[in-house]
């Protein structure tokens, strides 16, 4: 599925490639990675130490809350009253390009982190994952709302490309182009007129520019800034607006899951929930957003702009005129193949990135520090979280994933404390096992019940349909019994 265009990237994606020293880290990291989840954050913390993610600073910082001053947050934005947090966790079992990695994640929804470990575990056991970058553009448009005469106009940008590039170089972006960005070329286009339009025609040049290790967005619109007079002054068209593009097409993230050794008949389940999401927008929508659920939670974690980037995979995904999904899944000579491509437009350097600790401490636990190196690692992280929604839907169902947690989150909700919370979620995992759904209400209400000391589990569960009922008690039984300490507490 991987076009031929110029790519860039270290292939060593399969397995067994790796070398040497990188070998003996990944395998250190795989043990310190094992049981991750069942650890006290004191533990998650000494594991990340030990496997070089974060240092004693790191940990000090994280148990201290994390950025508290509001002296910074006046720096970033207009009007400030505080922060607002959300969690942070780690995805485990990330082998990419051969090279096991610490992924941060950012993001309030649960089972996003668990989903992503357990799949990556999962690819790392049949399979590997590769990735790469095509291209190395970032585009800023010009547009011209009224263009007199396009013939013209493009000949004069053609005739003074040479020139303008250099005067850019020299007035706009000196150390960027001494670090080997710049601009790379112009392109001019005609924007088309609906045929029973009165509107004038429209034009609009595409400056294409290598912005480094920045996602870009400053640079590019300065530098289009600074075209308009050139352009205005040496030609009679009016420049109308000046603004980077986040569809930044001439600059591809790259991801490829090759796995094999699957049941087939999963494999194909997983091809055709694949193809309805590459025919159908609605559950295109859907399945991107799951994309997204892995791609947005690094762009947050490490201070990169997660809209610019949200806005360019969707406009991707709508290229060929209708929305489609991003990712792809195939099944050929046995083996199930996985393909990820979109612009994913990320920095390394300016903006948050360096300004924001925890965006710091982020990009230093990922261990990246070129912007197409992050980029890769979100094109994987996106392709494999995809991958963990549709072995899902197309198994176990999506509730199942997030049960144990949503039930966690309900308990918590409902006021529990203490010794009443293992009760309170036996009760709901007990109720969820029945009804397949499972409420904030059933929990107050079980709390409730529990602290005024009339809960009665088997005149709870009799609500359940009666059909169970025989079930329900032996279930009541065993919770009596596992839990007898708390129990006799009622
Ligand atoms: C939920 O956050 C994401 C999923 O809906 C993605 C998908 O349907 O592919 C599970």
């Amino acid at each position: 599925m991987a076009s031929s265009r110029q790519k860039e990237g270290n292939n060593k994606g399969h397995k067994g490639s790796v070398a040497g020293g990188d070998a003996e880290a990944n395998n250190i990291k795989k043990d310190l990675f094992k049981g991750f989840s069942r650890l006290n954050m004191t533990e998650r913390f000494s594991r990340l130490m030990k496997m070089g993610a974060l240092t004693q600073t790191d940990i000090k910082y994280l148990k201290s809350g994390g950025i508290k001053k509001p002296d910074l947050a006046e720096k970033f934005i207009e009007n400030v009253i505080g922060y607002f947090q959300i969690p942070l966790g780690v995805a485990t079992n990330f082998c990419i390009d051969g090279k096991r990695r610490a992924i941060p994640m950012a993001v309030e929804e649960t089972s996003i982190i668990a989903a992503a470990s357990k799949t990556a575990r999962w690819v790392g056991e049949h399979g590997h994952i590769k990735t790469y970058v095509k291209g190395s553009g970032v585009i800023g448009q010009i547009q011209f709302n009224k263009v007199k005469n396009f013939e013209r106009l493009k000949q004069t940008i053609q005739e003074n490309e040479k020139e303008w590039i250099k005067r850019v170089h020299e007035e706009v972006m000196e150390s960027m182009h001494k670090r080997g960005g710049g601009v790379v070329e112009f392109q001019v286009r005609r924007l088309p007129v609906e045929e029973d339009s009165s509107q004038e025609e429209m034009a609009v040049v595409h400056v294409v520019m290598d912005t480094r290790d920045a996602m870009g967005a400053n640079i590019v619109n300065q530098v289009c800034e600074y075209l308009r007079t050139l352009i205005e002054s040496t030609t009679d068209e009016e420049v109308s607006v000046c603004i980077v593009s986040n569809l930044s097409d001439s600059r591809l993230a790259v991801a490829e899951v090759v796995m094999s050794g699957l049941n087939p008949l999963l494999m194909e389940k997983i091809e055709q929930a694949s193809l309805f999401a590459e025919r159908d927008p609605y559950r295109a929508a859907t399945s991107n957003k799951g994309v997204m659920n892995g791609i947005d939670a690094i762009l947050i974690a490490t201070g990169n702009d997660w809209r610019a980037v949200a806005a360019g995979v969707h406009a991707y995904s709508a290229r060929k005129g209708r929305y489609q999904s991003v990712t792809q899944w195939r099944v050929k000579d046995g083996k199930l193949h996985g393909y990820f491509e979109a612009p994913l437009m990320v920095g390394t350097v300016g903006g948050m990135t360096k300004l924001h600790p925890t965006a710091k401490m982020c990009l230093k636990m990922l261990g990246v520090k070129k912007s197409n190196e992050l980029a890769r690692i979100c094109a994987a992280v996106g392709l494999v979280q995809n991958l963990g929604a549709l072995r899902a839907l197309t198994t176990v169902g999506i509730i199942e994933g997030h049960m144990k947690l949503h039930i966690q989150n309900l308990t918590l909700g409902a006021g529990a404390k203490g010794w009443e919370i293992p009760v309170i979620q036996k009760h709901l995992e007990i109720i969820f096992g029945f009804k397949n759904r499972i409420s904030l209400s059933q929990a107050v209400e079980a709390l409730k019940a529990l602290r005024e000391k009339t809960v009665n589990h088997a005149e709870a569960l009799k609500k359940i349909r009666d059909k169970h009922r025989e079930q329900a008690l032996a279930a009541l039984k065993e919770l009596k019994a596992k839990h007898k300490k708390w129990i006799d507490k009622i």
